[in-house]
């Protein structure tokens, strides 16, 4: 059913599913010291990224001197989930989460939430998303696929949600803000977080680590709030997982 969703959302969405209306994201984007491009992760694995190389609709490497063969690698980065990460989030990383309600801040293409209904058992799983392109995308994708017994998309500011959040026993942060809002924004943003995520044993999983999130802001973790679980890094999960980018993958308590 991923495959399938991953077909239908390509089929939809450019080739590196960005919006037009995303201009904080591509301005970011084109900030980055090195030449920077999107390959979603939720739609392209390794071979299909191979496989459009090939055919020449897409590069892993620019040219450093235009016409000769000196080159090198671009950097990809993804805005969603591939669809190993989200067989280690939901086996690997949280517990059973029967009878519990996930909230995925930034759902996006909502691959944290096909990858939930799919690998986990939680009862509600709602989606906060800012653009309205994207909600209309997976407001779409859980009719065809029948998805709306459990699962759920608010387009919403994650600043506007303090009592979903005070109710929610799993928060998915898969870095949310930093290539969406600017750094004023962000901080105000970490903090409603800090004041609203209260519910104590409620888990929250971010992408990066809280600490380089907050520090980069120079914003500072509130203390007792959250203690960092361990994860078990060391599970093969195929040729497609890339061990470096589970290591990105956070878990915390609220305390
Ligand atoms: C990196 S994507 C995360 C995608 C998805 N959670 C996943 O893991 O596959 C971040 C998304 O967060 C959204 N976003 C950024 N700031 C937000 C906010 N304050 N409230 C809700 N959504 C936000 C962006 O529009 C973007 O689509």
């Amino acid at each position: 059913m991923l495959q399938s969703i991953a077909d239908d959302l390509r089929a939809s969405l450019p080739l590196d599913a960005m919006l037009p209306s995303e201009t904080t994201a591509h301005h970011k984007m084109q900030q980055q010291s090195r030449p920077t491009v999107h390959v979603d992760g939720f739609l392209y694995d390794d071979e299909q990224v191979d496989q459009l190389c090939e055919e020449g609709t897409m590069s892993r490497s620019y040219c450093l001197t235009c016409g000769s063969c000196s080159t090198a690698a671009l950097d990809f980065i993804s805005h969603s989930f591939s669809v190993s990460e989200l067989r280690f989030l939901f086996q690997n990383v949280l517990p059973d989460l029967s009878g519990r309600v996930l909230v995925d801040v930034g759902s996006r293409l909502g691959a944290v939430l096909y990858g939930g209904y799919v690998y986990s058992s939680a009862s509600r799983l709602v989606g906060l998303e800012l653009s309205s392109e994207f909600i209309r995308l997976q407001n779409e994708t859980l009719q065809k696929y029948k998805l709306t017994d459990r699962v759920q998309v608010l387009h919403a500011d994650v600043c506007t949600q303090d009592v979903l959040l005070q109710n929610a026993d799993v928060v998915v942060m898969n870095n949310v803000f930093e290539y969406f809002m600017e750094p004023s924004e962000q901080v105000r943003a970490w903090r409603f977080i800090m004041q609203n995520l209260r519910k104590k044993g409620s888990l929250l999983v971010t992408v990066p680590s809280l600490q380089e999130s907050l520090s980069a802001l120079q914003e500072a973790l509130q203390p007792g709030w959250v203690e960092e679980l361990p994860v078990d890094y060391d599970v093969y999960l195929g040729r497609d997982a890339d061990a470096d980018t589970l290591r990105e993958i956070h878990l915390y308590r609220v305390m």
